[in-house]
């Protein structure tokens, strides 16, 4: 027998199985992010690549809702954007993701008594909260039917004067014009600007429900 062969050790053959078929053939949503998470692939949301998409969001925030505002951020990884904002900006920051692996680093990096961070699928998140800022920051494109689902679901958790912050990369996702589009038909854009890095290029856009 060739001294490079390396034993098979069941034990770590059926974590990597189990880990392939969550990851290929199950592919649900939540094992495919937790594992990308627990890879550490998403670690560079914290780079200086990353700081301006952050800054802006962070500024709208600052200059529209300088008054303790309640913000909700779906699909907030591992809470990069209420770091970016500063707890001292805002009264009570809830941030949701389908990844517990970025959720529980969330809150054991920022969680705080204002500052709070739950596991749930974007598609399935209720709540009776009204929030003044709903945020997805790179993460509409998640939620299915897009349009439905913003008004049905997260129009409501809106107070009176409420805003919606949307950012949607122009590179990576060919459909974020349909999604505009389809998004200004029941939002009214109060500002909008284009974040451009060397590497990526990303629209934020600041919206409010039209009257119905
Ligand atoms: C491209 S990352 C953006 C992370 C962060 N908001 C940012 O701007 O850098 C997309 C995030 O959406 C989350 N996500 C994907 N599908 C989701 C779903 N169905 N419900 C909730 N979060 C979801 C992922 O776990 C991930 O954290």
């Amino acid at each position: 027998m060739s001294d490079v062969l390396v034993p098979i050790k069941p034990k770590g053959l059926l974590t990597s199985l189990t880990s392939f078929l969550n990851r290929k053939i199950l592919r649900t949503d939540r094992s495919r992010w937790n594992y990308q998470y627990d890879k550490g692939l998403w670690d560079g949301l914290e780079n200086m690549e990353e700081l301006a998409r952050f800054s802006v969001l962070a500024g709208y925030v600052h200059f529209l809702k300088p008054d303790n505002p309640s913000i909700l951020e779906i699909g907030c990884g591992e809470g990069v954007l209420a770091q970016r904002i500063g707890r001292q900006h805002y009264g009570s920051f809830l941030g949701t993701d389908v990844a517990d692996a970025a959720i529980e680093q969330a809150n054991s990096r920022f969680g705080d008594s204002k500052t709070r961070f739950e596991a749930v699928d974007m598609n399935d998140f209720q709540t009776d909260e009204q929030f003044d800022v709903i945020i997805f920051n790179e993460a509409i494109y998640y939620l299915k039917p897009m349009l439905d689902k913003l008004m049905s679901q997260y129009a409501p958790m809106l107070r009176s004067n409420g805003l919606l912050i949307v950012s949607m990369n122009t590179g990576l996702h060919a459909d974020s014009d349909a999604k505009w589009e389809q998004i200004e038909k029941v939002f009214a854009v109060v500002d909008s600007t284009f974040v451009e890095t060397a590497k990526n290029g990303w629209k934020v856009k600041i919206l409010r429900p039209l009257p119905v």
